[in-house]
């Protein structure tokens, strides 16, 4: 089967990933001033792709960013990069589409006539370790708090992910593969990089607020919907999470991906049933249904 290379495109310039280089004064790489979005496909076609430009201009707005380019453009050239990676039918891949704000004067204030600088990546999908499915991550609640709203809203899918680099390492060296950030109050708000869902008294719960509003947690919500099952999106205060009897979490590049054990504040160990509870793999099934018949009707979204 045909390989695909791992490629980027620089403001059009096309290159192997190894290749690709930003000049040193790009806002991106001085300050984090940058906005993303991540998509995988299947079949060629982009997974939520309508969502993830809603989300990309959203995520601009929130830090005040003027995107140069239009929405037909960049998607122009994530189908060129995705040409030139070698996405076909049968090979999926992981698209990330960054925008930075440019580049300019050391200077914290963003000059408003900036160019915006569109950084394309198209490479394999990152493979989980088996583990993670057949048991589950082992989790773990640092110390370290999750951004206030009011500080930096998680919803502007930046380019700097120090506060959430942080918590992970917390987490990492304490032997957990991932971690449940808390806000200021105590309450959960997500995981490093994807949402965080539990089942509290049989009752299937992800925090509403305070964390990034995750296209797979919307997508789950309306899977389960269509298919009679209830979710509910409230604020979830640590206290409660010894009742919490399954926990998986979701992003784009994990779909659903169940959770083997928590590891809470004081040190207490929840374990969650191996490779995700009932409710879990009920959530898992039906997600991958509405996948396929999604992949299905949006052939015409299709990269090659
Ligand atoms: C901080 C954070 N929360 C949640 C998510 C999950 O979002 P999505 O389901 O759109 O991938 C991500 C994904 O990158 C993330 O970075």
């Amino acid at each position: 089967m045909s390989k695909l290379r791992p490629t980027v495109s620089v403001d059009g310039q096309i290159t192997a990933m190894d290749d690709a280089m930003i000049p040193v004064m790009d806002r991106g790489f001085l300050y984090g001033d940058s906005v993303y979005e991540v998509f995988r496909t299947y079949r060629g076609v982009p997974l939520f792709l309508e969502d993830h430009f809603r989300r990309l201009e959203n995520s601009a707005q929130l830090i005040q960013m003027q995107i140069s380019q239009s929405r037909a453009q960049l998607l122009e050239e994530i189908r060129r990069t995705a040409v030139a990676a070698n996405v076909t039918l049968e090979v999926d891949a992981y698209v990330r589409y960054q925008i930075t704000r440019g580049e300019g004067a050391v200077d914290l204030y963003p000059d408003p006539g900036l160019k915006t600088r569109v950084v394309i990546i198209v490479k394999a999908l990152p493979t989980w370790k088996k583990v993670f499915y057949e048991r589950g991550m082992d989790m773990y609640v640092p110390q370290v708090r999750r951004n206030p709203v009011n500080a930096l809203d998680p919803n502007i899918k930046g380019g700097n992910y120090l506060n959430n680099i942080m918590a992970l390492t917390e987490a990492r060296q304490n032997g957990a593969d991932d971690c449940v950030m808390l806000n200021r109050e105590g309450f959960v708000t997500e995981a490093a990089n994807s949402n965080v869902w539990f089942v509290i008294r049989g009752r299937l719960v992800t925090p509403g607020t305070g964390n990034l509003k995750g296209l797979t947690k919307k997508h789950v919500h309306k899977a389960l919907k269509q298919t009679g099952i209830q979710s509910f999106e409230e604020d979830i205060h640590a206290n409660e999470l010894p009742d919490a009897t399954e926990c998986f979490v979701t992003s784009a590049t994990r779909e659903v991906m169940p959770c083997a054990s928590l590891t809470l504040l004081g040190g207490e160990r929840l374990e969650f049933p191996t490779g995700g509870g009932e409710i879990t793999r009920t959530v898992q099934a039906v997600f991958s249904s509405y996948v396929k018949s999604y992949i299905e009707s949006h052939a015409n979204d299709a990269l090659v």
